[in-house]
């Protein structure tokens, strides 16, 4: 990366992009599929592709095979100039990258464990594509939206083929079935996915969040809003929940657990980003459920909504199934990477200039290049606060 002089922004001329193969246990999708490389080679850039990226998201190298794009191994991958990934790289990857290359994945940028810090002293200027800023003009490179929009999907089709009776209302020669009661927690991206996934399959469904605003986008979608009074209000900065006091986590626990007693099926979703999930789901509730009936606990890697929820696991406790799984997009690889791929096409399309092809220029004056770059030459410009 060079900065010509202190009023130009940092450029890299005809960079190669590079694709490693994800290796982290369970992941199965791959930063870029061929229909956004296409449009990046069209672009004037050369590619240099792990082989096998693509082959657990269903994408075998044949389907690269095109002009511009050249399959290599991990080293070379590593090795290019821009090196495009889904999860962040281990330390042993990051000690194959080169000095002054950009990085662009998911940074984990909240795990507080140093890793910001070491991209930085190897002079990686990294690109944390959580830190897209949640905005209008970002919507179609927000990765956050296009892989929990996967997982609200996904998770109600889990909870389907767990539950041991059926979703929609039946009407056989055998008898009738009623259809089953779900109720969604947190009704931000995945949550409104799976309120209109659940109605698809024909439940009955009733959604909560603390966030009083997302009441019409729950009725737009056929679910009853669920009113509860916890005395405070709920949305903090930048659309995104706040934290409640205790006295209100109390209250909203009590207010819920009579109603969640009654569902057959619960999927929530509740967040607060860089904080532990609240609880919303008590062990008083589950008992209350009849038998059967199932969980999808989606906030389980920040801690879950419900505290008998065990991340990465399907636990039985009190004849209530748990559904702990953190990897819903991984389990739809095709499509999560092909939306992962087009993010970043995107975010690509914002450092580029069409009278300088094949130029990447880092226009620290773009909100959103600003707020997603956490290191540049050398420093940490994300402030975890
Ligand atoms: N580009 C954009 O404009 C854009 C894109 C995506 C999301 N957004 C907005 O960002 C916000 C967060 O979306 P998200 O899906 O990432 O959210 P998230 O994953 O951080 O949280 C999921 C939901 O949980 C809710 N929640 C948190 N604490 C709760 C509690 N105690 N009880 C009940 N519900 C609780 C939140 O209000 C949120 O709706 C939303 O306002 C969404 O509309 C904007």
């Amino acid at each position: 990366m060079t900065t010509p002089s202190a009023t130009q922004y940092p450029q890299m001329n005809q960079p190669i992009l590079g694709i490693p193969k994800e290796n982290r246990e369970g992941e199965t999708r791959v930063a870029m599929t061929p229909d956004s490389l296409k449009k990046i080679v069209k672009k004037g850039f050369r590619i240099r592709m792990e082989r096998g990226a693509g082959i657990t998201a269903g994408y075998p190298d044949a389907d690269f095979a095109f002009d511009g794009v050249e399959l290599v191994d991990a080293v070379t991958a590593l090795g290019a100039e821009v090196v495009i990934k889904i999860n962040r790289p281990t330390v042993e990857e990051l000690a194959k990258m080169k000095k002054g290359s950009l990085l662009i994945c998911m940074l984990e940028p909240f795990a507080q464990d140093g890793f910001i810090e070491k991209l930085a002293q190897a002079g990686i200027n990294a690109m944390g594509m959580e830190l897209i800023p949640r905005t209008s003009r970002a919507q179609s490179m927000d990765v956050l939206s296009s892989q929990a929009n996967i997982a609200g999907y996904r998770a109600v089709l889990e909870a389907a083929t767990r539950y041991p009776r059926f979703f929609p209302m039946m009407m056989t020669s055998a008898g009738s079935a009623k259809p089953a009661r779900v109720v969604v927690l947190g009704a931000g991206v995945a949550g409104l996915q799976a309120i209109g996934t659940a109605r698809r399959l024909g439940c009955q469904v009733e959604a909560y969040d603390v966030r009083a605003e997302v009441k019409e986008q729950i009725l737009s979608l056929g679910a009853k809003f669920i009113e509860l009074d916890v005395g405070e209000e709920g949305t903090g900065a930048g659309g995104y929940a706040k934290e409640l006091s205790e006295a209100a986590k109390l209250r909203q626990q009590q207010a819920l657990t009579e109603r969640l007693k009654k569902a057959d099926v619960i999927i929530t979703t509740a967040n607060i980003p860089g904080r532990k999930a609240p609880i919303l789901v008590t062990e008083e509730a589950v008992k209350g459920m009849r038998a059967g009936s199932v969980i999808v606990d989606m906030a389980a890697p920040t801690g879950g909504n419900c505290p008998l929820t065990e991340a990465g696991k399907t636990v039985v406790k009190h004849g209530v199934t748990l559904i702990g799984a953190t990897n819903f997009p991984t389990m739809m690889p095709s499509d999560s990477s092909s939306f992962f791929g087009r993010n970043v096409f995107n975010l690509l399309g914002l450092m580029l200039d069409d009278k300088k092809p094949s130029i990447l220029t880092l226009n620290l004056d773009d909100d959103i290049i600003a707020a997603s770059l956490a290191t540049l030459d050398g420093q940490v410009r994300f402030n975890r606060k």
